[in-house]
């Protein structure tokens, strides 16, 4: 089984994808996760990345592909994947479509607004990645609940980085919505909702496009 997550910035791919990768027993190739590992390691890899993240443009689709088609060879990728920031253009798409065929693509839909306050009010644990919003944190919540790791601000979740990762979604990702619609592999789910709905919506369409 094979899954993308598609949506913009801050929609709530990850935090969905945490929870859809374990009910359908498939890996979760989350390629932004990936790269900050790379940038903390101070890998080559990283280091080509790093600018293009700070500034909320793309890394180079070389780089990109590579690192999924080395995932894919990786065993705990037999049982099916989640992609979850992967694809970011057309041609990524037409490279995985090379490699494997997609059983759902699932459009996370979120306005730019929400999308505002989503990242502006994010916090994610250093040590483990678990995401947070400081609205459901404590008020003074410096630690996760998960593994006691610190709590930190991501370095593009800032206004000026945010609004170009906005413009490069609006311009490089969403034609992937017509892409995969073509395709007919669409699933449009409304984002805006709480966590718990989302995830419900996102089963429901998910089951009834691969029966
Ligand atoms: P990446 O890490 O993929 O960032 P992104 O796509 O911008 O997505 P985010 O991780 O910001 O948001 P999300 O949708 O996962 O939302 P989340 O669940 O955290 O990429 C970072 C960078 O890496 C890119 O800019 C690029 O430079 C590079 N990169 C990555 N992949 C690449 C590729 N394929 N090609 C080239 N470059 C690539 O939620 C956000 C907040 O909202 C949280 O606080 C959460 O608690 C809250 N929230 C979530 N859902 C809800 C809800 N339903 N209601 C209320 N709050 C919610």
């Amino acid at each position: 089984m094979k899954i993308v997550f598609l949506g913009p910035p801050g929609a709530g791919k990850g935090t969905q994808a945490v929870n859809i990768s374990k009910r359908y027993g498939i890996a979760h190739i989350a390629t932004g996760d990936m790269l900050r590992e790379h940038v903390r390691k101070g890998t080559e890899l990283g280091k080509i990345a790093k600018g293009y993240m700070e500034s909320g443009g793309l890394v180079p689709d070389d780089v990109i592909v590579g690192m999924i088609v080395q995932k894919l060879a990786e065993p705990e990728c037999e049982k099916g994947c989640l992609f979850d920031g992967f694809p970011r253009n057309i041609k990524q798409a037409e490279a995985l479509s090379e490699k494997v065929r997609i059983d759902a693509a699932v459009n996370i839909d979120v306005a730019d607004d929400i999308i505002i306050d989503r990242l502006s009010g994010r916090r994610v644990c250093k040590d483990c990645g678990a995401v947070y919003h400081i609205s459901n944190l404590g008020k003074d919540a410096k630690t996760c609940a998960n593994c006691g790791g610190e709590l930190i601000i991501r370095s593009d979740d800032n206004a000026e980085t945010v609004k170009n990762r906005l413009k490069v979604y609006h311009e490089q990702t969403s034609p992937l919505i017509e892409y995969y619609k073509k395709q007919n592999v669409l699933v449009n789910v409304d984002g805006s909702k709480s966590v718990d709905e989302v995830f419900e919506e996102i089963c429901s369409k998910v089951d009834k496009a691969i029966s």
